[in-house]
């Protein structure tokens, strides 16, 4: 008989759009309703689970699932919190959903080094990480958990700062709040559990081979924004995976808007940049096919 791999995959938020729309680029369409939590794909053995992301890494190190595709921060949180009896790893590192954890605090708050953060409550969703990261770094600073929304809570006088999942930065900035310092830096990643046999891993080989592809075309992105003149060549220069951009003249005779297409990877990085260098209106567009 010949083997099937069972994947855990995230059935709701971010990374199950990202997730679909892989599948669908590796030629393993999947198409769910919103009740149907398993799904069997008939192009190859492999068969989907659809759960919620933080018990990805614990259907996969008990071996309910043999792998599982989650952020990497949610499996370092599930991973220090069984970690005594913890049997999964790291696959693959897929390169997409790249963020970050982070400690914000408020705007008006004044931050000098981490020895300030001594006697402040940390509202956060990964109380793990964050007080190994406390421990690391001898700060003695409590945890309060939030499962969600974790930003309105130095407003609520929950905590006093935050550590939270940052990948625009705008969820902090409508929350009055300033990143000081990443703990983590995140991307999705394959999990797979530490027993699995020799088969298993071959079709996941086989499988990564055809996501890699997928990837690369999912990742770039149609890049709209508006430059100062005088600022386009530095501009251009910071924009990831650009070759040669379209320049369009705007009504504003000092700005020009620049067109190009771009790797996500990295994005979220050189936003601030940009907006440094006087760029407005970023659009970031998804791109639906593409013809190198
Ligand atoms: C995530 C994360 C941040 C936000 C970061 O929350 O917890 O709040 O996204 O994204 P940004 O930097 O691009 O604004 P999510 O939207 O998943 O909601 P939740 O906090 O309720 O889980
Ligand atoms: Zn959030």
């Amino acid at each position: 008989m010949t083997e099937r791999i069972r994947i855990a995959l995230q059935k709701k938020g971010r990374l199950q759009q990202s997730c679909e729309q892989i599948f669908k680029n590796c030629g393993l369409s999947y198409n769910v309703g919103e009740r149907q939590l398993y799904y069997s794909i008939s192009e190859m053995p492999i068969d989907l689970l659809f759960v919620r992301d933080d018990d990805i890494p614990s259907l996969v190190s008990q071996g309910t699932c043999d792998f599982g595709i989650v952020g990497l921060n949610t499996f370092e949180e599930e991973k220090y919190e069984n970690k005594d009896n913890f049997n999964a790893s790291i696959f693959a590192h897929l390169g997409i959903s790249k963020c970050r954890l982070s400690v914000a605090i408020p705007e008006a708050m004044n931050f000098g080094s981490l020895s300030d953060l001594n006697g402040l409550t940390i509202a956060t969703t990964y109380p793990n990480i964050v007080k190994n990261f406390l421990k690391q770094n001898n700060i003695k600073a409590s945890t309060v958990l939030m499962n969600g929304s974790v930003e309105i809570s130095p407003s609520l006088k929950l905590a006093d700062i935050i550590a939270d999942i940052v990948s625009s930065g705008a969820t902090l900035k409508q929350n009055n709040l300033k990143e000081i310092i990443t703990i983590l830096e995140s991307e999705a990643v394959l999990i797979n559990n530490n027993n699995i046999n020799g088969e298993k891993r071959d079709i996941a080989n086989r499988l990564m081979v055809r996501m890699n592809s997928a990837i690369s075309v999912t990742s770039k992105k149609y890049v709209v924004l508006n430059a100062p003149k005088d600022k386009v060549d530095e501009i251009v220069k910071i924009l990831p995976g650009s070759e040669s951009p379209s320049m369009l003249p705007l009504a504003n005779k000092d700005m020009i808007s620049i067109h190009a297409i771009c790797t996500e990877t990295m994005f979220w990085d050189v936003m601030e940049k940009l907006k440094r260098l006087g760029a407005s209106s970023i659009a970031v567009l998804p791109i639906e096919k593409m013809l190198d």
